[in-house]
């Protein structure tokens, strides 16, 4: 009578330790990529801030030439928080005994000493986009900062949305936007648009994946007839994804289509942070400004449904993808897509180990589940 139930012990075991190797919804692990820091409007020249972000303690500051800087909070000398003190040029002068630090970390000057000891602070990669400073999670940048692939080499004009904290994984929140069957249930509206949509995957690096619908609009209806006068070819719903925690949806008429970035990044409680950016090509002129003030309005609100109705469910669901259907095929994918991303320990970047495990570890998932059938 025991061994049966030894074998079953065994396998839930194999099954809870796969399912800690998962990288999708897990806090222990941080994708290696850019994840958004603060406004940049919060910042002004010379001064310098703390910041917390996956969970981490960090010191933002901007220097004489105007640019951000992210460092680690705590001075190696004894500890003190950096953010105590005060930005000096374009490094940072700890408040407690006046040890400076150049724009990459390393000890500058020491106020008692000729020739200051070896010491230095981590410093982090960082860039400023769209009115908000980003910050690479890893050693060196491999991929630009998010963007948005049709504006690419165009003048943009940027505003910023909503913040906001829900109490998820950001990956949970991110495949809400290819999820076809809430559509139904949630967004009344998309409802009967979402009837025709099918995903074309691609990607443009190891870290960016694009769900991009291939489908004309439905011609169903007599609402939908006229909508797909609006479309010469498929009707325009792409969501592109970065380290599976910032995407940016664009959708709207071939005449007009409003962009909107849900940036979102994990935190030490287990929830997800997140700021909408809203984005749009940048005209020219008086008029050409107006047109553009009221595009990212209106892909404000267009943001602000897509994200409304979601909001509950964020707040109490326990991610547990127990049943996947045919209908969640690209969830499913967005998951491999993950599993094959450069992680770093949560909580201990200093180690940076990348786990280059992962796409076996993903192998292994799903031969488990295949098993599990
Ligand atoms: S603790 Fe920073 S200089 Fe001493
Ligand atoms: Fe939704």
């Amino acid at each position: 009578m025991t061994e049966p139930i030894q074998i079953h012990s065994q396998k839930s075991k194999r099954r809870a330790s796969l399912r800690d190797k998962e990288v999708f919804g897990n806090f222990e692990k941080i994708i290696e990529g850019w994840y958004w820091a603060l406004p940049s409007k919060a910042l002004k020249r010379n001064k310098v801030k703390p910041l917390t972000m996956l969970g981490r303690e960090l010191i933002v500051y901007r220097g004489d030439d105007g640019r951000a800087r992210i460092m680690d909070a705590y001075c190696p000398h004894m500890g003190a928080h950096l953010a105590e003190g005060s930005v000096d040029g374009n490094g940072i002068r700890c408040f407690f005994h006046h040890w400076k630090f150049d724009d990459t970390g390393e000890l500058a000057e020491c106020p008692v000493q000729e020739k200051p000891p070896r010491a230095s602070v981590k410093s982090w990669p960082t860039e400023e986009k769209y009115g908000m400073i980003w910050l690479w999670a890893g050693e060196s940048p491999r991929h630009p900062v998010p963007y948005i692939p049709e504006l690419k080499d165009g003048p943009e004009r940027a505003m910023l949305g909503n913040n906001f904290t829900k109490g998820c994984h950001p990956n949970v929140m991110m495949v809400n936007a290819i999820d076809e069957q809430h559509f139904h249930s949630v967004h009344p509206l998309a409802s009967s648009l979402a009837n025709g949509l099918h995903f074309e995957i691609s990607s443009y690096n190891e870290n960016c994946q694009m769900f991009d619908n291939s489908n004309c609009v439905p011609r169903n209806n007599l609402l939908n007839r006229i909508l797909s006068r609006f479309y010469e070819n498929a009707l325009t719903y792409r969501m592109v994804y970065w380290n599976g925690s910032t995407g940016s949806v664009t959708v709207g008429p071939d005449f007009w289509h409003f962009h909107i970035i849900f940036a979102l990044r994990p935190n030490a409680e287990g929830c997800a942070e997140g700021q909408t950016i809203l984005v749009t090509n940048k005209r020219t002129g008086f008029f050409g400004y107006i047109i553009d003030k009221i595009s990212l309005i209106l892909s404000d609100i267009v943001g602000s449904y897509f994200a409304k109705g979601d909001t509950r469910v964020f707040q109490t669901m326990r991610w547990n993808f127990k049943t996947p259907i045919k209908a969640d095929r690209p969830i499913i994918q967005f998951m491999k897509h993950l599993q094959k991303q450069k992680t770093l320990t949560w909580g201990d970047w200093e180690s940076l180990e990348a786990s280059n495990q992962e796409a076996e570890q993903g192998q292994m998932i799903e031969e488990s589940r295949a098993a599990e059938g």
